[in-house]
Formats: C-alpha cells, sequence, structure tokens
C-alpha cells in the first residue's frame, strides 16, 4: 500500500513538474517575444539573443523593398547591436569561452546564426592579425567591437582602370585588374562601437586589430556558396594621380 502511495506520488511530481515547466517556457518565450516586439523597446532597452535574431529578421526584410535604404538599414542594426551585451549571451559565451588560436596570423570565426536573409557571425583575432582589403559582393556589414579595438579602412570603387595582367601561380592562373579606390573612411573602432559597409559605398575595407579583438559581424543578406570576394592591393604610399583620399589598387579572385 505503501508502495502505490509512493508510486503514485512520483507520478502526479512527475507530471506536476512537466505542467510548470511547460508554463515555465511559455512564460519566457512570451517574454521574449515582448521584449523584442516592435513598440516595446526602445533604443535604451536592452536586448536578449532572441529579441536581436527577431528584430533583426524583420529588419532584413527590407532588402526586398527596392530601391533598399541601405543606409537607414544598416543605422538600424547597428542600433541593434548596441542594445546588445553579446559576452553576457550564453551562446556566444561559449564560443568565446572555446577560442582557441588555431591559425596563425588569421582570425579565428564561428557563426552564431545563419539564415538567407542575412548571417551573424563572431571574428576573433589576435594583435595583428590583419585582414587585407576585400570586399563583400552586394552585401552590407555591420560590425561591432565587442572587446579591443581596430583601425579599419573602408573604400569605394572610384573607376576601373584598363590594364590587366596575367599571373601564374601554383599551375594557377589568375588574372589582375586595375582600379582606382577612394578611401571614405579611416577609423579606430573601440570597443562598444559600430562601423558600416553597404553594397557599393565603402564595401572593400582592411581590418587591423591593434590588441585581442572580438567583433560580431551582421552581413546582409548572407554569404552564398559562390559569394567570390576579391582582394585588393592598395598602394597606399601615395595618391592616384596626385588627387587627395584616391588610391591605385589591383585586385584578384585570390588572396595576394
Ligand atoms: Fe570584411
Amino acid at each position: 500500500m505503501n508502495d502505490f502511495k509512493r508510486r503514485e506520488f512520483i507520478k502526479l511530481s512527475a507530471l506536476g513538474f512537466a505542467s510548470i515547466a511547460l508554463q515555465l517556457n511559455t512564460i519566457s518565450s512570451y517574454a521574449q517575444k515582448a521584449n523584442g516586439h516592435l513598440g516595446r523597446w526602445n533604443a535604451d532597452t536592452q536586448l536578449n539573443w532572441d529579441a536581436f535574431l527577431e528584430r533583426l529578421t524583420q529588419l532584413a526584410k527590407s532588402q526586398y523593398q527596392l530601391p533598399w535604404d541601405e543606409k537607414k538599414y544598416t543605422n538600424q542594426v547597428k542600433q541593434l547591436l548596441l542594445q546588445c551585451d553579446f559576452p553576457a549571451f550564453e551562446n556566444i559565451k561559449r564560443e568565446m569561452e572555446a577560442y582557441e588560436n588555431r591559425r596563425p596570423n588569421w582570425f579565428e570565426s564561428a557563426s552564431l546564426h545563419y539564415e538567407v536573409d542575412f548571417q551573424v557571425s563572431l571574428f576573433q583575432f589576435e594583435k595583428g592579425e590583419y585582414i587585407p582589403h576585400h570586399d563583400h559582393p552586394e552585401m552590407t556589414g555591420v560590425l561591432n567591437v565587442v572587446s579591443g579595438s581596430i583601425l579599419t579602412k573602408n573604400y569605394t570603387i572610384e573607376e576601373q582602370l584598363p590594364s590587366s595582367r596575367e599571373v601564374v601561380k601554383g599551375g594557377q592562373t589568375s588574372i589582375i585588374k586595375k582600379c582606382v579606390l577612394r578611401e571614405v573612411s579611416n577609423e579606430i573602432v573601440k570597443a562598444g562601437n559600430v562601423s558600416a559597409l553597404h553594397a557599393h559605398d565603402g564595401n572593400i575595407h582592411s581590418v587591423m586589430p591593434n590588441e585581442f579583438t572580438q567583433l560580431v559581424d551582421v552581413f546582409t543578406p548572407a554569404y552564398k556558396h559562390d559569394t567570390n570576394a576579391n582582394w585588393y592591393k592598395v598602394n597606399e604610399d601615395e595618391f592616384y594621380q596626385g588627387q587627395e583620399s584616391l588610391f591605385e589598387a589591383e585586385y584578384s579572385r585570390t588572396k595576394f
């Protein structure tokens, strides 16, 4: 008899627990939605990861409303990024704790979220792990320095130059073309700050971490399997034909 009662008690406890857990789950998902819901937050509201993604999913749909106001979008993304305390988010904390400098002289990256419309990545750099000038074909990018600081320079293509040359490297032939770039920004971005590039305006950039640095980056749309960046070798020693902010550059699909 005692055994029976005990079993019933355990059964009821398990059921009771399941029901409480279910309700807690509903309450927590309701709270997350409320946190991210339009009109329920302002610029000072701290967002959690779910609210951040929910809002970003809505904003990223603006890329299909042509003509797309990219600057408005990247400003909205900047604002969202500034409302997040990324190192406090469980998924990001895990990635940061698991960090190992596996590739000498090159950054480490982790995908935090991927969908066709946009992706969110975490980049971690040792001091001096420089990313040379490269573009982001038909994409916008907004980065948030979470820790450390970077020197980043952004350029827009001013004009294509007619000359090109072939280079054979490792049995592969690549064509190197020339162009003129306009430097549109050259800034140190410190922890807690953001920087953006657009599909054409400032699409080419270089990133120099001045110390151990962690970035959260939002790319819109996401990289596709056939997205090929161009790598640029910029002659920063002198202005192109003496014109301020213009630089001659060579570019290719393979890194120089
Ligand atoms: Fe980049």
